[in-house]
């Protein structure tokens, strides 16, 4: 890092948390907290919290958290550096120009690496798509229809068929290989270096923010596989972003249009649909549906109109609905995805389809229903069951009603035997909708892995320290800071204790500016946030029992650890002896 940590943390006090979310997500107050709904999973009631004491944020239902740092770093998938040139933006405060030495470079965050290597990159290709070796690439593209002004909109470019240019002019860039690595573009194998995307139309994949994080290869005509992709790296996550979406959520059209492939984007695009996406053929994920529920309410789904499309749209239906976007499904026949059509007939007809587009439950229902026999009377009953069985994806008594009007007429099963068919469901289905909820929330909860009971002592002993500084005081008779055995609870505790003994408080937020990288700020973040079963405090004896175990269970651990550390045999009975008192002895607060 090349600002100084005061500077670091100077800017991070004149960024008050509240102010810098709530420019993101509605929150509203309640006790000494702040809550709204979570920007990073779909939910319908608040576990985001905001603490203006902590100068944190948490998610109960999913575990993102962290200060404001990292919140920017999360929602605008800025860098560290990026998040605190933005945040001193925010106050007035001017940051020092500083050239980096080599040095420095070195010391700089892998993300911020990553993306310097990409964004070179994404310029190589685009000058190798202008230079001889490029010719057949660019006559590919016009080939395909594209503009000269669309080919420089998008960035696209070409890969020679040379085995390790790029990697040669990376390291020309004095990038080290390690760092070359992590950005996926190269691979490292027995039999050498080289270059992972060769001979292909480079499209390079930008977040909403205009920063490349990846890259698609096509193979210009046929070949295996079709389109090579980037792997999976620190600053590409492909569950969290949206080809196109950098463009489409600055569209004038209140709708987004999302589709699967990177020429159906460009194609939409460049025909003035300016609010087309794509999922670039990945599952559609719930992150997805919440990115861009920021920017939309309504989406409509252009996939592919094969079996595979199909099946596309009717996994993204329930997923887009759960984060409260409204879905309607276009239908792109007699071609096969809106790159074909709009080569074949043009934006007009594409915009008539637009108006045409379907109803995304009547399209489940109508895809549903294909798969029984109507004449049958054993089968259409099966049917009209599963019919009222799927009007129980909505809550509102309102909207339910609406949607149940409308099947009973589209599919011609009379009102009053769909009422009853929705009430048997919704007894015979009381568990399974259950079920489905406690699905929904393990997704959500998937991020937090399986914590053991000696963690979570270390946690809570330290989200409570930090929340009541006076138990310092009760506690420090039985417990040091190198109590805290594992990493990263051992860090931290360090940080809290020396904060209490010189200042009487703990200040969490400034704790997390030690971590630069995403993944160690959530962790680190749920450190501040832990609560014992059931959520609430206890009242306060049930409290001193719960700290008396705690507090027990955090020294047994240490002694723990200690003693297989230890070779001494005389040393390792004192252990021994130790723990056996700790085990018995009562705890006087
Ligand atoms: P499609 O096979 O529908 O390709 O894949 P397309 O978009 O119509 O491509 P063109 O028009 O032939 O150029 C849809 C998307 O799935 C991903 C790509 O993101 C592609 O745009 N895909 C497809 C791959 O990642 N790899 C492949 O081999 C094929
Ligand atoms: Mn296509």
């Amino acid at each position: 890092m090349y600002y100084s940590d005061e500077l670091i943390e100077e800017i991070r006090m004149r960024n008050d948390i509240v102010d810098v979310i709530s420019s993101y997500v509605k929150l509203q107050k309640k006790g000494n907290s702040y809550f709204g709904l979570c920007p990073f999973h779909n939910e319908k009631s608040p576990s985001f919290s905001v603490t203006p004491a902590k100068q944190m944020y948490y998610c109960f239902g999913c575990g993102e958290g962290g200060n404001v740092y990292t919140f920017l770093m999360k929602y605008e998938n800025f860098t560290f550096v990026e998040a605190v040139k933005e945040l001193a933006r925010k106050a007035g405060i001017s940051l020092p120009e500083q050239e980096m030495t080599g040095e420095q470079k070195k010391a700089a965050d892998v993300r911020t690496r990553i993306m310097e290597i990409n964004k070179l990159t994404a310029k190589y290709f685009y000058h190798q798509l202008r230079s001889e070796k490029g010719r057949r690439a660019y006559e590919y593209l016009k080939g395909r229809n594209l503009e000269d002004a669309t080919i420089v909109k998008f960035g696209l470019g070409y890969s020679n068929q040379t085995s390790a240019d790029l990697y040669q002019y990376l390291k020309k860039q004095r990038f080290g290989d390690d760092i070359i690595k992590e950005s996926g573009l190269i691979t490292y194998s027995e039999k050498g270096t080289y270059d992972k995307f060769r001979n292909r139309v480079m499209f390079p994949i930008m977040d909403v923010n205009n920063r490349v994080i990846g890259f698609g290869g096509r193979v210009m005509g046929e070949g295996e596989p079709k389109y090579l992709n980037s792997p999976e790296t620190k600053v590409f996550d492909k569950s969290r972003n949206l080809y196109g979406l950098n463009n489409a959520r600055l569209s004038k059209r209140k709708y987004i249009l999302v589709c699967e492939g990177y020429m159906d984007v460009i194609a939409l695009q460049q025909a003035g649909f300016t609010n087309a996406a794509a999922s670039l053929g990945t599952a559609f994920t719930s992150q997805h549906a919440s990115l861009m529920k920021r920017y939309t309410d309504e989406v409509i789904c252009t996939f592919d109109s094969d079996g595979a499309g199909v099946k596309a749209a009717l996994r993204a239906i329930p997923i887009l609905r759960q984060a409260g976007l409204s879905v309607k499904v276009l239908n792109m026949k007699p071609y096969k995805d809106p790159d074909e059509f709009i080569k074949a007939v043009g934006c007009e007809a594409f915009e008539e389809r637009i108006q045409q587009a379907e109803n995304g439950f009547m399209f489940e229902i109508e895809k549903c229903k294909a798969e029984y026999d109507m004449n049958d009377p054993d089968s259409k009953t099966k049917f009209q069951q599963e019919v009222g069985r799927k009007l129980l994806v909505f809550e509102d008594e309102v909207q339910r009603n609406n949607y149940l009007d409308a099947v009973s007429r589209e599919f011609m099963i009379p009102s009053e035997q769909l009422q009853r068919l929705v009430a048997a469901a919704a007894i015979t289905e009381n568990g399974a909708i259950k079920r489905e909820r406690g699905e929904i929330k393990s997704i959500a909860g998937r991020r937090k892995p399986q914590e053991s009971g000696l963690q979570k002592s270390q946690k809570l002993l330290l989200t409570w320290l930090c929340e009541n500084p006076e138990l310092y005081k009760k506690i420090s008779k039985f417990i040091s800071k190198e109590d805290f055995i594992d990493e990263p609870y051992s860090a931290i505790a360090s940080d809290v204790f020396a904060q209490i003994e010189q200042f009487g408080e703990c200040n969490p937020a400034q704790i997390m500016n030690r971590f630069t990288q995403m993944e160690e700020q959530t962790e680190a973040a749920a450190i501040f946030h832990t609560r014992l079963q059931g959520g609430e405090e206890l009242e306060s004896r049930d409290f001193a029992k719960a700290l008396e175990d705690t507090v027990r269970n955090v020294k047994l651990h240490a002694l723990e650890e200690k003693e297989k550390q230890e070779k001494d045999l005389k040393k390792v009975q004192e252990i021994w002896k130790l723990k056996k008192e700790w085990k018995t002895k009562k705890l006087q607060f």
